[in-house]
Order: C-alpha cells, then structure tokens, then sequence
C-alpha cells in the first residue's frame, strides 16, 4: 500500500472514486436528479484538476501495491461559511474511502497526513464539515480533536442537508 500526494494526471481516478463513495454513502438520500446534478458539477475533471495544480491544496492518494485507488483526502484553505473565519484557516475537505475498504484504517492514515500537511503549511485553526448524521465520521474527527462550532446548509441539486462544522480545539 502507497499513500502519496496526488499529481493532476490523478484527478479522473479522483473524480471517479469520489462520485462512487458520495453515491454509495449518501446517494439514498437524494432524488435522482439531484444526485445527477450533484455529481456532475462536483465530481468533474476540472473541479479536481484545479485545486491539483494550486500549491495551497493538496490531495493524497492511497494505492494497494496494483496501483488501484482504495481512498483518498482534500486539505488546503478553509472555504466553510464559518462566521469571521481566521485568514489562515485550514480545512479537511474531503476524506473518502472505498465502501469495501472502510474501517481498516485508511481513512485515519489519510486524515493524519493532510492534518500534518496542514500544519506545516501553516494552516490553523482546521475545519471540517460533516453531515449532521454522519455519526462514524464524526466520532472519528472528534478522536483527533475536532468539536462542532456551527452549522450550515449544503446544496445537493434542490436538496439541502444540514451539515456541521468542526473546528480542531
Ligand atoms: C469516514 C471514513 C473516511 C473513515 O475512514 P475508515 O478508513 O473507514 O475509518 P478508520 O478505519 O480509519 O477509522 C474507524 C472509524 O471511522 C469511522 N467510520 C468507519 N466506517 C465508517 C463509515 N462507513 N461511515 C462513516 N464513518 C465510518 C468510525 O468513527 C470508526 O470508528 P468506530 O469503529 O469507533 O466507529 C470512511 O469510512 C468513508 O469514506 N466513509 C464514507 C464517506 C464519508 O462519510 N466520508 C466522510 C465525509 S465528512
């Protein structure tokens, strides 16, 4: 297994293994033409090619020895409507791991890394938004010092779900 930072020729496995963990986790919650929408505007090429060639955010890729794509995470500037948000703010934006690679520990070795990238980025405080009924997940950021702060509505297409926003204490 590799955990690597990802390069811009990445961003079609990053597109794809994204679309396919919001899908499976989330994908009920949504009627289908919200989840279209969804998916095409978040999960595209240019949405992950963007942010791969900005210096201030970085992806991270973990590979099992075949080179296929288990999981990956998104760290870089905070972006979270979080009110008077510090201009060196740091955020975890994404943290997804395969359905049938969840719960080994993946998805912690990811989330230390971007912790640690951030860190000597200069980011901080960090921020992560999460579903409010995203209770593994939580539970997993609450282990490594988050705590919610406030809430907002995320867009799926028409939908909006209530997220949470944790800050590292
Ligand atoms: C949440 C997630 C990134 C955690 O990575 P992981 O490799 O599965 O988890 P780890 O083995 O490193 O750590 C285990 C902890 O992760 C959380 N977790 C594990 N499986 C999970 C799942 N399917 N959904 C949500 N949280 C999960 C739990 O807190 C678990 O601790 P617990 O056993 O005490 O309940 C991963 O399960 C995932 O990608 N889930 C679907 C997408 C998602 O919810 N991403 C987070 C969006 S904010």
């Amino acid at each position: 297994m590799n955990l690597r930072q990802a390069v811009p020729e990445d961003a079609p496995v990053l597109a794809e293994l994204g679309a396919l963990t919001f899908t499976h986790t989330f994908g009920h919650m949504y009627t289908p033409k919200d989840l279209q929408d969804f998916l095409t505007t978040t999960y595209t090429l240019e949405q992950h090619l963007n942010p791969l060639t900005d210096s201030r955010e970085s992806f991270w890729l973990l590979e099992d020895d075949n080179c296929q794509a288990l999981a990956f995470g998104w760290a870089g500037a905070c972006k979270l409507p979080v009110p008077n948000l510090e201009s060196t703010a740091g955020e975890i934006k994404r943290l997804y791991v395969h359905p049938d690679h969840q719960g080994k520990n993946l998805g912690s070795r990811i989330l230390k890394k971007m912790l640690a990238w951030l860190e000597d980025e200069g980011f901080g405080p960090l921020y992560i938004g999460v579903w409010s009924e995203n209770y593994g997940a939580q539970r997993l950021y609450a282990r490594y010092g988050f705590e919610k702060v406030c809430e907002y509505e995320f867009a799926v297409g028409n939908h909006r779900d209530r997220e949470f926003i944790f800050k590292r204490a």
